[in-house]
């Protein structure tokens, strides 16, 4: 079985596909780790926003492990280095290059295959996985969502005002939803979850219900 979460950046994405998936005993992918991890690797090898080339290029030649928690690339394990500011914006620019999501999406189909998975993402349910079972897509308030990131981004260190915050999460949001290829929106079937208002597990048991609802129904027909 597929779940795909889709949505914005600071709707608690993360912390509710992996949790689904402890709960549900499935894998977790998280495929903006995989765009963090090919922006790193261009980092690390003095890579300018405007050269489309290398990213392409590191994105065909790492290998990157983003299979239920820890990241690594090339057998290193970023998963700390991948959630710095820089990297953050670096992998906004990366995640708008076609090529390097062409190779991206091949590579989180060729992890899903036969196996249980919850995929977290921006484009799991309409472009990666448009026939998975299970589709949600989380939505909240674009302030509440900042203060979730300054949260998040100050137990790591980095200590970063409301206002810039929120001019940045705009600009994400903005390169996400306007790209040509694969712009974060919900697919047509995916069930929206505004999580402004609830908790981490309000927000978990309401999807650990949807899931397990539509596994009862799929076994009732079969
Ligand atoms: O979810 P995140 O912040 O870790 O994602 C990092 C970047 O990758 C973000 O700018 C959106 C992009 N992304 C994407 O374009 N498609 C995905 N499936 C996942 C992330």
């Amino acid at each position: 079985m597929i779940v795909t979460i889709d949505g914005p950046a600071g709707v608690g994405k993360s912390t509710a596909a992996r949790q689904l998936a402890q709960r549900l005993g499935f894998d977790f992918l998280d495929t903006g780790a995989m765009y963090r991890a090919v922006a790193l690797a261009c980092l690390d090898r003095g890579w300018k926003e405007d050269d489309h080339d290398l990213c392409v290029q590191v994105a065909a030649a790492v290998k990157i492990e983003a299979l239920s928690g820890h990241v690594l690339c090339d057998g290193r394990d970023i998963s700390r280095a991948i959630r710095t500011p820089e990297v953050t914006h670096a992998a906004s620019i990366v995640a708008q290059n076609p090529e390097v999501r062409d190779a991206l999406v091949q590579q989180q189909r060729e992890v899903a295959s036969g196996r249980n998975i919850v995929s977290e993402g921006r484009d799991q349910g309409t472009v990666v996985f448009p026939h998975a079972e299970c589709k949600f897509f989380l939505t909240a308030d674009p302030r509440e969502r900042a203060v979730r990131r300054q949260r998040e981004l100050a137990k790591a260190g980095h200590a970063i005002e409301i206002d810039e915050l929120m001019q940045l999460q705009k600009d994400r949001d903005d390169r996400d939803e306007m790209r040509e290829i694969a712009p974060l929106r919900p697919a047509a079937d995916a069930l929206i979850v505004d999580t402004t208002q609830q908790a981490p597990e309000q927000v978990l048991e309401h999807l650990v219900a949807v899931v397990r609802s539509r596994q009862t129904s799929s076994r009732a027909t079969t």
